[in-house]
């Protein structure tokens, strides 16, 4: 490698290579778009809270649109009864054929689990879900649920331990989102006409106002705007410097010992397994990526 010719390119693009990394101010990195005073920062924008009463939900979206990133929220859900109340928290492009990589949490009775729901959007289809139980319960203090999302692969964690991977397999067809850049959003919802034991379990509004807490907030992302990403002067997010190493990693032999671990252990539902769903096959990642059989 001709490594000394190379050098001042590579001093530039270090100096270009301007990725945003925030921590945590819910004002400067957020704005409410729903539920006006339900939604309110706190501590000079060092937390969120969302409230849902009987009127109405409340939600906030992130003021930038990210194209890759590593974005960590600790959220503190819905305590006692919370069926049929959903908190979803997610990375959407929007639209017809919008991108999205879904959390959501679906509550429950007091004492009964809670549900978090995942799912994976490109192009506009969905139909990856991916379900789990907890092994905390998430009510009582703040965890962190983070996505790492480069061009390789989407990691979902919590608390640092990896849940979930959908790795780019468009070698094999499978579209990945890696054109459209997204908003972080998050909502609190009645969705009692499905959320808890399919819809059986109805909200008790006697308990209202239902509150879910938000802290923490730190991302390592990639900011697009018309210019382009803030990631690189040439657009492209691979010509990162090695500090970056978010934007490159895969899972390594440990991560997919910890997946390993969740999936055996927690989850309750995968789409890879649900044989009556997909008659004719599943698709193409679920072959590639040998799901836990449960
Ligand atoms: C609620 O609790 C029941 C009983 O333990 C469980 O079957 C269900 O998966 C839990 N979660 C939801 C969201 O329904």
């Amino acid at each position: 490698m001709k490594f000394k010719g190379d050098i001042g390119l590579f001093l530039l693009l270090v100096a270009t290579f301007l990725v945003y990394a925030s921590a945590g101010n819910f004002m400067k990195d957020f704005e409410i778009t729903w539920g006006e005073s339900r939604a309110k920062v706190l501590e000079n924008g060092q937390s969120l809270s969302l409230t849902l009463d009987k009127s109405s939900g409340s939600g906030f979206r992130s003021k930038y649109e990210y194209l890759f990133g590593k974005i960590d929220m600790q959220l503190k859900l819905v305590a006692g009864n919370s069926a049929g109340i959903v908190t979803a928290y997610y990375l959407s492009s929007l639209g017809s054929t919008h991108d999205e990589i879904d959390f959501e949490f679906l509550g429950n009775l007091s004492g009964d689990p809670y549900i978090l729901h995942t799912n994976v959007f490109t192009q506009g289809k969905g139909n990856r879900e991916q379900q789990f139980y907890l092994w905390f319960d998430p009510t009582k203090d703040f965890h962190t649920y983070s996505l790492r999302w480069n061009p390789k692969s989407i990691i979902f964690s919590v608390d640092g331990r990896p849940i979930r991977e959908f790795k780019n397999l468009e070698s094999k067809g499978v579209p990945f989102p890696k054109n459209q850049a997204m908003r972080i959003y998050s909502s609190l919802w009645n969705a009692d006409n499905w959320a808890t034991r399919g819809g059986i379990v109805k909200t008790d509004w006697t308990n209202a106002p239902f509150i879910a807490s938000y802290r923490n907030f730190n991302a390592k992302a990639c900011i697009w705007t018309s210019s382009g990403s803030s990631c690189s002067s040439n657009k492209s997010p691979l010509s990162s410097s090695t500090s970056q190493s978010w934007l490159r990693e895969s899972l390594d032999s440990k991560g997919i010992r910890k997946i390993r671990w969740v999936q055996k252990n927690y989850m309750i539902y995968n789409y890879c397994t649900d044989y009556k769903r997909f008659p004719q096959g599943f698709p193409a990642e679920c072959i590639t990526s040998k799901p836990h059989k449960l």
